[in-house]
């Protein structure tokens, strides 16, 4: 049978990573591949209790419900944000199933075929893959460790005339970097004179491990109702749970709450529900501080594995939060390739290339530190730096 597909579907790509975990996750491979939090510190019973209140207090939470989302959700979400700076009132916010549902509906409320969006490069993968599925047109704006280069973007706004600016400012996934608050401030400036709107996508933001070094959030600064800016349970509480949140000037949230109606009429009642009493009985910060702890001590680890490895030419940044090493190797070097290897000696990383939105470094991977206890990231440093000596260009 030969089936009619949508031209659509032209534009729908595979997710390079996803395809990668499916591999790795085959063998007895140590993975440094994906971009998993550490299932020893999901709340389970926090999450257990939750859900069994939500099931037996109020059988709402097993009923459909508001497109918007929970109602208390929304307002103890808005609480959660004005104490991070971010006065919005519950109204300007959509539940969603994940930030990633908010990067969908969002493109698909926004764009027409060929718009274009300015992004970092690299960026977030499975956000390219939204943003290509409606036709537009990805631009990449020059960076550096502070954030996107004013000039570059500038010069891009006006060659351009971009509907949309995507950023993940704070510990960046793939980069782990984090914008500077002067960076943040001239992007809004720009934003504005030029009326350009910007999406933050900014699930790891909590994940920070000194909490005197974390900027505010770009929404935070924003006066002018430019910013649309989500974030998401999936690091801080569960994955599964499925549940983010979007907020933003009013027109665009009504606008896509609309479309939310087309796609699932709304996130699922009960894990919102859960979500409640969560947020209510269980202290959710010390939570987050506990994760942040495991963190960090992880990503020391792997700190200390890399500057022992001392290859010429091999550079990191120290993240200052978040999931990611980004690595870099002599240009020669192809890290495609090197995962063969790699995976031949039971250890995986993300090669950078699919994270470009254009002319692709391929001699960058990415390393997660958080899915790995101490000793995994010991034998899996152990194994990479093995493949690293028998391929290095300069031995
Ligand atoms: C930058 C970024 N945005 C969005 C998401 C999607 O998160 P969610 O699980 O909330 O859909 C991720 C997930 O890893 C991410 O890294």
């Amino acid at each position: 049978m030969k089936y009619g597909f949508s031209d659509r579907v032209k534009y729908m790509t595979s997710s390079a990573v996803r395809d990668i975990l499916k591999v790795i996750n085959q063998g007895n491979i140590i993975s440094f591949a994906g971009g998993l939090p550490e299932e020893d510190l999901f709340p389970v019973k926090a999450v257990d209790e939750a859900f069994h209140k939500a099931i037996t207090t109020n059988k709402k939470a097993l009923q459909y419900g508001e497109t918007e989302g929970v109602s208390q959700l929304r307002e103890l979400l808005a609480d959660r944000m004005k104490q991070k700076g971010l006065h919005r009132s519950a109204d300007n916010i959509l539940i969603t199933s994940g930030s990633q549902q908010a990067i969908d509906l969002f493109s698909r409320v926004m764009f027409n075929k060929g718009d274009v969006i300015l992004t970092e490069n690299p960026t977030y993968l499975a956000a390219l893959q939204v943003f290509e599925s409606y036709e537009t047109k990805v631009v990449a704006v020059d960076a550096d460790d502070d954030g996107m280069v004013l000039a570059d973007l500038e010069e891009k706004i006006n060659q351009h005339k971009p509907k949309c600016i995507y950023v993940v400012p704070t510990y960046s996934n793939p980069t782990g970097k984090v914008w500077s608050l002067e960076r943040r401030e001239k992007l809004l400036e720009l934003a504005n004179k030029y009326h350009v709107v910007i999406f933050e996508d900014d699930p790891y933001g909590e994940l920070q491990f000194d909490e005197s070094e974390t900027p505010p959030s770009i929404a935070s600064l924003d006066e002018n109702e430019l910013v649309l800016y989500t974030s998401t349970f999936s690091k801080t509480v569960v994955p599964a749970v499925r549940i983010g949140w979007i907020v933003g000037p009013h027109q665009i949230i009504r606008i896509m709450a609309q479309a939310k109606q087309a796609t699932d009429l709304h996130t699922n009642s009960i894990g919102q529900h859960a979500l409640v009493h969560l947020l209510q009985d269980f202290d959710i910060d010390e939570h987050i501080q506990t994760i942040r702890k495991t963190y960090y001590e992880r990503m020391l680890v792997m700190k200390r594995l890399l500057e022992k490895a001392n290859f010429e030419g091999l550079e990191y940044v120290v993240p200052k939060g978040g999931m990611f090493f980004w690595v870099k190797l002599p240009e020669e070097m192809n890290t495609t390739e090197l995962l063969d290897e790699a995976v031949k000696e039971g250890v995986a990383f993300v090669p950078g290339a699919p994270f470009y939105v254009s002319d692709p470094e391929q001699n960058t991977l990415r390393l997660n530190f958080t899915n790995s206890e101490p000793a995994l990231i010991e034998e899996g440093m152990k194994r990479f730096v093995k493949v690293l000596e028998s391929t290095y260009i300069n031995k």
